[in-house]
């Protein structure tokens, strides 16, 4: 089989080598600090706009490149998603009161690969509805990665997520989904947070993706607000986001964004 990094599959999707598995560790790892470094700062009273010059500061200290900085007119290093923004939420002053949820998603540049997650924070005391919500959205997204191995499709990380969010009586967002990235930011394919067994493309060694999963306590549908980029539940109910990029590997994944203190999972108070 041809493992070399210029070749794409019948579905446009590149297979990459393991000196690329290397570079997306890089970048993954950094991503992921930036992510753990920002927790202490979430507390009420911080703003939205704040936290983002923390991060743009952490990737330039690095010497990475902030992904989201110029990409399609985007002016953060980060996205800041409270409460009812499903995601793509800006920066702003608005600050953060107690019992606040967000999702902060971070995508750095470093050596020409890109590293994307995000993942949940929560301002003061967490709320009750809102645990179980970052709990759901936590175990999906990890049911999802469960899924991922050479042979199985995408339907199937699709319909891991969805079946398990469904059973909890919380809904998928439809409107956004994962995507494959590499030494680009967006690529084929889609990757559908819902969907049917052996559905869609397979998966095969060397493919990198995210899976980024939105949740929400009520109905899925969302809509973009005049800014262009916040996206919001369209019954304001409370939605919850949280996104690794992966690779396939022999015989399974490998997780390129790990946290290296151990804090991504939700183990809030
Ligand atoms: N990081 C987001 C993703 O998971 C994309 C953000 S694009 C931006 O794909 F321009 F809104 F920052
Ligand atoms: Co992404
Ligand atoms: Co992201």
């Amino acid at each position: 089989m041809d493992r070399s990094t210029g070749h794409l599959t019948k579905d446009g999707i590149r297979l990459h080598d393991a000196a690329d598995f290397d570079g997306m560790m890089v970048a993954g790892e950094l991503a992921a600090t930036i992510l753990d470094r920002i927790a202490e700062h979430v507390v009420p009273g911080q703003s939205t706009a704040e936290l983002d010059r923390l991060i743009e500061t952490w990737v330039t200290e690095a010497g990475a490149t902030s992904a989201t900085i110029g990409y399609r007119g985007y002016q953060h290093a980060s996205c800041i998603s409270v409460n009812h923004v499903v995601c793509h939420g800006i920066p702003g002053p608005k600050t953060l009161k107690d019992g606040d949820i967000l999702n902060i998603d971070v995508t750095v540049i470093v050596d020409g690969w890109f590293g994307d997650t995000s993942r949940m924070y929560v301002a003061g005391k967490l709320p009750r509805k809102a645990e179980r919500l970052i709990e759901v959205t936590h175990d999906a997204l990890m049911k999802g990665i469960e899924a991922v191995k050479p042979g199985a499709t995408f339907g199937d990380i699709g319909y891991a997520i969805q079946s398990y969010v469904e059973a909890q009586r919380m809904s998928v967002v439809r409107d956004f989904c994962g995507h494959g990235l590499g030494r680009v930011f967006h690529a084929p394919p889609n990757v559908l947070h819902y969907g049917r067994p052996k559905t869609g493309p397979v998966l095969e060694e060397g493919m990198f993706f995210t899976i980024e999963p939105m949740v929400n306590l009520g109905r899925p549908e969302t809509k973009v607000l005049a800014d262009d980029w916040t996206a919001v539940t369209r019954d304001k109910s409370l939605s919850a986001q949280f996104e690794h990029s992966v690779g396939v590997t022999a015989d399974g994944v490998q997780i390129f964004t790990l946290s290296p203190a151990g804090r991504f999972h939700p183990t809030y108070g």
